[in-house]
């Protein structure tokens, strides 16, 4: 089976799952604010982790369910924040929620989903332990993700940030989520202290090499399959591993011009073609695509402690998936 029909496979537990939260109090206008992004879709990857994690150590897959499904609430509160942080219009092929209702309103649905995120959490079939572990491992990975997101809006408008900068800071953003998920899975399953923390790292390089794909994309992708607004990245001045190579490596004239385009207000089209044509001839999108493989083969070293077969077959696809999706 191919790794899309793998993660295909789970999709449909998870979704049933999350609408069934919905269902029951929809009546109230908050928690349609709440489904609006749950039920536009996304590709589950975290819930995806966290059970083929558990089953990697013997564990039943469905028994993370709730535990996946929590990781994914939270997913889904930040990127309503994070949209309206981004000044973003488009979200999974609709308009973002804060387009939609308001900034006001926006933040509080996503505050809702972040306390819905912990109540999933509880139904989870473990002991005592083993949920304050996973209480310990979300509660963790949100404030890390906030301390990455501060960083991510600070950097915009600096010229002193450093390739080693820019990967702490997407460490902190992206890949703390999925370590969550892998390490949360690992626990779930049983596996050793050891364990959890090989699959921590495995999670953490691969959160890496995802975000330089999802910042590849931003400029490169197709909006009908990203669902997200195509340039984004370069009009709202972010500071991706291809801006800081390119401003360290391009001849001082087009790096001027770079800097004018992140610096402006508002970006036609044309400019951010002419920023990405910018990008092109520093090399700095094959430099982060070589970086993005190389951080994909690390992730991989880290499977080393899973048991041969199936689940540890996913969990390779899973890394060579995400740095040559289109969506
Ligand atoms: C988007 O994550 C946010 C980032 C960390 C770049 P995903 O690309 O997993 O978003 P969905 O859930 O599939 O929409
Ligand atoms: C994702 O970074 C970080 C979080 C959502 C926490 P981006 O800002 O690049 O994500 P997208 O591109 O909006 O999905
Ligand atoms: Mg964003
Ligand atoms: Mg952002
Ligand atoms: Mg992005």
């Amino acid at each position: 089976m191919s790794f899309i029909e793998e993660l295909k496979k789970r999709k449909s537990d998870v979704d049933e799952a999350i609408t069934h939260m919905f269902q029951k109090e929809k009546a109230h206008p908050l928690w349609g604010h709440m489904a609006y992004y749950p039920e536009a879709g996304g590709k589950k990857l975290r819930p995806f982790l966290a059970m083929i994690t558990a089953a990697a150590f013997g564990e039943d897959e469905d028994k993370a369910i709730p535990y996946g499904v929590a990781i994914e609430l939270v997913h889904n509160f930040t990127l309503v924040h994070d949209d309206i942080m981004d000044k973003d219009e488009k979200r999974r092929g609709r308009k973002t929620l804060h387009k939609k209702i308001g900034e006001p309103r926006a933040i509080n649905a996503g505050d809702g989903l972040f306390a819905l995120a912990f109540k999933k959490l509880v139904e989870i079939d473990v002991e005592g332990e083993t949920l304050r572990r996973l209480l310990d491992e979300l509660s963790t990975s949100v404030v890390k993700v906030a301390e990455g997101q501060e960083e991510d809006i600070s950097f915009e408008g600096s010229y002193e940030i450093s390739e080693e900068d820019f990967i702490e800071m997407i460490e902190k953003k992206t890949s703390y989520l999925f370590r969550a998920a892998t390490r949360g899975g690992a626990i779930i399953g049983g596996g050793d202290e050891k364990q959890v923390e090989e699959m921590g790292e495995y999670a953490r390089k691969m959160g890496i090499a995802f975000q330089i794909q999802d910042d590849y994309l931003d400029l490169i992708g197709e909006e009908d399959k990203i669902g997200k607004d195509v340039g984004s990245d370069i009009k709202e001045g972010k500071r991706t591993l291809m801006v800081i190579k390119s401003l360290n490596e391009l001849p001082s004239d087009d790096k001027e011009r770079l800097i004018e385009i992140l610096e402006e207000e508002e970006n036609t089209d044309v400019e951010v073609r002419e920023a990405i044509g910018l990008l092109e001839k520093a090399g700095a999108i094959e430099y982060s695509r070589e970086l993005a493989e190389e951080y994909a083969q690390q992730a991989k070293e880290h499977l080393r402690l899973i048991p041969d077969g199936e689940h540890k077959d996913i969990l390779e696809g899973l890394v060579d998936y995400i740095i040559s999706r289109d969506k």
